[in-house]
């Protein structure tokens, strides 16, 4: 049994929260950290947790058109990604039985903009037929680029090991 976490990350704070996600994941699971231009449509049998962490752009997933302005706004130079979690979510297989998803996102301060890019990952992974293994969260960055909050990493880490932690103890599907 394993988890698979696969992060979109143009500025890199979104890397950042699933790399420290995966550290709390890593205290009950096994668990791989992908980047999503590199991530498999199809699940290997043993994933039983999918966690997909994605930057909320124009409040919900990135389009080409919101990576390529985000290129442009990069503080420095930064390569433009081919795909973002939307278009690989296209792509996934249907859950297999008893696999359960958890999403996250990274967005700016709370209170300042509706929508998540979490949400929108949580409800597609639904349709899917991933079982929730629990709501959308999101992790904050100061400005329009980051860095991430402080405190935000750790709290990364902990929702990391909670979700780990349930996970390990659910009958195997
Ligand atoms: C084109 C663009 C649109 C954005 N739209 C939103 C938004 O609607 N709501 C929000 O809270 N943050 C928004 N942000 C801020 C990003 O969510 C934030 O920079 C994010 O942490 C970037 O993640 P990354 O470092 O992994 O690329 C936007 C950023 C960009 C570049």
């Amino acid at each position: 049994m394993s988890a698979l976490v696969v992060f979109e990350s143009i500025y890199g704070n979104t890397r950042l929260v699933a790399e420290a996600v995966a550290r709390g994941l890593s205290e009950s699971i096994e668990v791989e950290v992908l980047d999503v231009g590199s991530a498999p449509s199809k699940l290997m049998p043993e994933v039983a947790l999918l966690v997909v962490g994605a930057p909320t752009h124009a409040f919900g997933l990135s389009r080409p058109n919101t990576r390529h302005d985000a290129v442009t706004k990069a503080p420095s130079p930064v390569t433009e990604p081919e795909t973002g979690a939307r278009e690989w979510l296209d792509t996934l297989e249907q859950a297999g039985k008893g696999v359960h998803a958890a999403a996250f996102d990274t967005r700016i301060g709370r209170g300042w903009f509706p929508g998540s890019a979490a949400r929108a990952a949580s409800r597609r992974l639904g349709a899917l037929g991933f079982k929730a293994a629990i709501g959308p969260e999101s992790f904050y960055v100061v400005g329009g680029t980051g860095p991430l909050a402080d405190g935000e990493e750790e709290r990364a880490r902990q929702w990391g090991f909670e979700l780990g932690a349930e996970i390990a103890h659910l009958p195997p599907a």
